[in-house]
């Protein structure tokens, strides 16, 4: 990148004053504060360019990917992504790296931010046990992915070694009232996604790009709840978004806020009232948005199986007043009617369906109910999927009273439900079946995937309608 801030290597003039002419020394010596995500370091204060002295720590350690699911990450400074780096055009960067003692393998750091081969890779392979010192001047300013570039580079940027180096314009960017650090990375584990105890790297998955995993700062959940970024209305809050990857290309939005400024691709270029940013792998963006109103605001990789399903979905919230002419909230539920204004009773969609002659034929008829209206929530295999429907194989529910699974399928059902022990909170429509339909589809549902069988007749149906 070579933008019109690049062309500060030549001459400045600083809002009318004194010309300050590029590769001027630097003054002073000064030692950088690094964060974990998602904290970014404090705005530089200093209106010159320093030599600044850089360490970074690479250790390997097991942690949390998922609830119950483990990972042995490799990690800049502890954490997935690693410490955030912050420094200053024309700051002459003293890097030491140091592999930890305890660390099994060799690594190396390549920064976007460095002008020079490999991006320092080459003047930084540190065996465990080692320290290694290169320096470079921070010739662009922009917001830089750095990451391990040991062979095999894939693995090694895939076990969480990468994060972002931020290299301030001269005069630095406009002041906002909250800074954070997000970024995304995939995962590749040799169980499926959510199976538990300590998973190992899957290579065979990364080379397909079949990712297990999709999240924000190195575990699902770990931008939710607790972790949660936090804002107050009317503030101005600013993004550092960043895809490690190392194979997928992140659509990055906020749901409920349009972000007002985009950096576009963490470069010079502005783009305002943005919906949804790409973010390349192995690339940034710069994003700002003021929060208008109140609540929770979910970021996402728009790609919206990764966010719902491999997680990637974080949160922030958002306190203060409500600002009803922003959004109103939800001011009416009533009845639509658009065949005229009296109550019409729609014939059940099942009206004319066969009747079945056998309790086979019934289980037969219920697969096919099952298939038309079922499968997309519970899926073919009655498993569900984890985290938004339970399964209705081998359901203990279903164990339960007949009656209460009937009600469930003529009525739909709101709210927490506990299936084999997991709690569930979705909503399932009522689904307009007959009664017919009803019995032949809990029939087929009962003497599938190994559930204890039986045999739900129309009458049952009808009587708990009646009700
Ligand atoms: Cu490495």
């Amino acid at each position: 990148m070579r933008g019109i801030r690049g062309w500060i290597g030549v001459v400045v003039l600083c809002a009318g004053m004194l010309p300050i002419v590029a590769g001027a020394k630097v003054s002073g010596e000064e030692r950088a504060v690094l964060t974990s995500p998602p904290a970014v370091p404090p705005p530089i204060a200093r209106k010159h360019a320093t030599k600044l002295i850089v360490e970074l720590e690479v250790r390997e350690r097991v942690g949390q990917i998922s609830d119950g699911v483990e990972y042995t990450f490799w990690t800049f400074g502890g954490t997935v992504p690693g410490s955030f780096i912050r420094v200053r055009t024309g700051d002459e960067i003293e890097f030491h790296l140091r592999n930890h003692p305890d660390n099994k393998v060799p690594h190396n750091i390549d920064l976007h931010a460095v002008t020079g081969p490999g991006g320092g890779a080459t003047s930084s392979f540190t065996p465990p046990g080692h320290e290694t010192v290169f320096s470079f001047k921070a010739l662009n300013p922009g917001l830089y992915v750095y990451h391990c570039a040991t062979a095999p580079v894939g693995m090694h940027i895939a076990n969480g070694m990468y994060g972002l180096i931020l290299v301030e314009p001269e005069g630095g960017f406009p002041a906002v009232d909250r800074e954070y650090y997000v970024m995304q990375g995939d995962f590749y584990t040799r169980g499926g996604n959510g199976d538990p105890g300590l998973q190992p790297f899957s290579m065979e998955k990364a080379l397909r790009e079949d990712a297990d995993y999709v999240v924000f700062n190195g575990s699902v959940g770990s931008l939710t709840e607790g972790g949660a970024l936090q804002a107050r209305v009317g503030e101005r809050v600013r993004l550092y978004v960043g895809n490690g990857g190392p194979n997928l290309v992140s659509s990055f939005h906020v749901i409920g806020e349009i972000f007002d400024t985009v950096y576009v691709e963490a470069g010079d270029a502005e783009n305002h009232n943005v919906q949804t940013t790409l973010v390349p792998a192995g690339g940034a963006a710069i994003v700002e948005f003021v929060v208008d109103v109140p609540g929770t605001f979910i970021l996402v990789d728009h790609s919206i199986f990764r966010a719902f399903n491999k997680g990637a979905l974080g949160m922030m919230k958002v306190s203060g007043p409500e600002d009803k002419v922003v959004y109103s909230g939800k001011q009416d539920q009533r009845i639509y009617l658009p065949e005229g204004g009296a109550v019409q009773k729609m014939p059940g969609r099942g009206a004319n369906a066969p009747k079945a002659e056998s309790a086979a034929e019934r289980v037969a008829m219920g697969k096919v109910v099952y298939e038309t209206n079922c499968v997309a929530c519970h899926q073919a295999d009655g498993a569900g999927i984890p985290g938004a429907f339970p399964p209705v194989a081998k359901s203990d529910f279903l164990e339960g009273d007949i009656d209460r699974t009937i009600d469930v399928v003529l009525n739909g059902l709101e709210g927490p439900l506990t299936v084999n022990g997991v709690s569930y909170n979705n909503v399932m429509p009522s689904l307009g079946l007959s009664d017919e339909q009803v019995a032949n589809v809990l029939s087929y549902v009962m003497n599938s995937w190994g559930n204890p069988g039986g045999d739900v007749t129309p009458e049952q149906v009808a009587k708990r309608r009646k009700k």
